[in-house]
C-alpha cells in the first residue's frame, strides 16, 4: 500500500516500546499512516527519529482527559482513523489474591480495562466515518488460563475478551470489526527478567527455567513481537474482512499461563 489518500490511518496505544512498537513499525512498513501514544516521552522521541512519518502523543491511557485530547490529535494528524490497536497494558504485581495490595489491583484495572474502554469510546465516532474500520485489543495467554499470583493481570485480560466480543456485536452494524490477540510468552528482555526471577526463587538455572517454560508449548520457541505485529496487520487488512469477535492466541500452542 502506498502513502496515498487510501493509506490506512492507524492509532497504536503504548507503542513506544515492546509489542506496540513492533506493531507500529509493521503498519508503517505496510504503507499505513501511524500515530503512537505512550507514557514515555523520551522513547517517543526515539521512535520518531527511527520511523520518520510517525506522529506521537504523550498520554497515559488511564487518564480520561488526556485520552480525549490524544484521540482528537491522532485523528487530526492522520486525517481520520481506520484502525485502533489497544495495546496498552501493564503487568501488575506478583502476589496471591490473599496478599494483594488493593491499590495495585485498582492500578491494573485502571490501565488495562478502563484505559482500553476509554480509548475505544473516544475513537468510535472517528472509526464510524471509515470505510473499513477495525479495532484490535491486546489480551494475553493470561486471558485463556488462570495465572497464579497474577490475578489483576489475568482478570483484566479475560475481561478484555468480553469487551471485544460485546464491542464486535455493537459495532458490526457500522462495518467495524473487533478482534483480540492473545500473545503467549514474548521473547525479549522482559521475559528474560521473569525467567531470571524464577531461577533466583527456585534455585534452578536460567536454562532450566527456559526449558520449563517451553515445556508448556508444542512449538519450542517464544513469540517474536514481529509475528504479533504481522497478525495485527493481517486482521486489519482486506484479507481479514470477515473476521470479527474473535480471540486469537499466538503462543506456540501453550497449555498454561505459568
Ligand atoms: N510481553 C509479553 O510477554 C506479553 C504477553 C502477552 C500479552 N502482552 C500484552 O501486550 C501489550 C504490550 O506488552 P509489552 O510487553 O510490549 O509492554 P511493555 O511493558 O514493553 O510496555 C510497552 C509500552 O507501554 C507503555 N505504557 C505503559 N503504561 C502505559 C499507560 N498507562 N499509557 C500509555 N502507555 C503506557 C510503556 O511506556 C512502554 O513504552 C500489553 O497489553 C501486554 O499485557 C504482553
Amino acid at each position: 500500500m502506498s502513502t496515498s489518500a487510501q493509506a490506512q490511518k492507524v492509532l497504536v496505544t503504548a507503542g513506544a516500546g515492546g509489542i506496540g512498537r513492533a506493531i507500529a513499525a509493521a503498519f508503517a512498513a505496510a504503507g499505513a499512516r501511524v500515530h503512537v501514544c505512550d507514557l514515555d516521552a523520551a522513547s517517543l522521541d526515539q521512535l520518531r527519529a527511527q520511523l520518520p512519518g510517525i506522529t506521537t502523543s504523550v498520554c497515559d491511557v488511564g487518564d480520561r482527559a488526556a485520552v480525549q485530547a490524544m484521540v482528537q490529535q491522532a485523528s487530526e494528524q492522520l486525517g481520520g482513523l481506520d484502525v485502533l490497536v489497544n495495546n496498552a497494558g501493564i503487568a501488575g504485581p506478583t502476589a496471591s489474591v490473599a496478599e494483594l495490595d488493593p491499590a495495585a489491583w485498582e492500578a491494573v484495572l485502571r490501565v488495562n480495562l478502563t484505559g482500553t474502554f476509554t480509548v475505544t469510546q473516544c475513537a468510535i465516532p472517528h472509526l464510524k466515518r471509515s470505510a473499513a474500520a477495525s479495532i484490535i485489543v491486546m489480551s494475553s495467554l493470561a486471558g485463556r488460563f488462570g495465572y497464579p499470583n497474577r490475578s489483576p493481570y489475568s482478570t483484566t485480560k479475560w475481561g478484555l475478551i468480553g469487551f471485544t466480543k460485546t464491542l464486535a456485536r455493537e459495532l458490526g452494524p457500522f462495518g467495524i470489526r473487533v478482534n483480540a490477540i492473545l500473545p503467549g510468552a514474548v521473547d525479549g528482555p522482559r521475559l528474560q527478567q521473569v525467567l531470571q526471577g524464577r531461577a533466583s526463587a527456585s534455585g534452578r538455572t536460567l536454562a532450566q527455567e527456559q526449558a520449563a517454560a517451553l515445556a508448556n508449548q508444542s512449538i519450542q520457541r517464544f513469540v517474536d513481537p514481529a509475528d504479533i505485529a504481522a497478525l495485527a496487520v493481517f486482521l486489519a487488512s482486506e484479507a481479514g474482512r470477515s473476521i470479527s469477535g474473535q480471540a486469537l492466541p499466538i503462543d506456540g500452542d501453550s497449555q498454561s499461563a505459568a
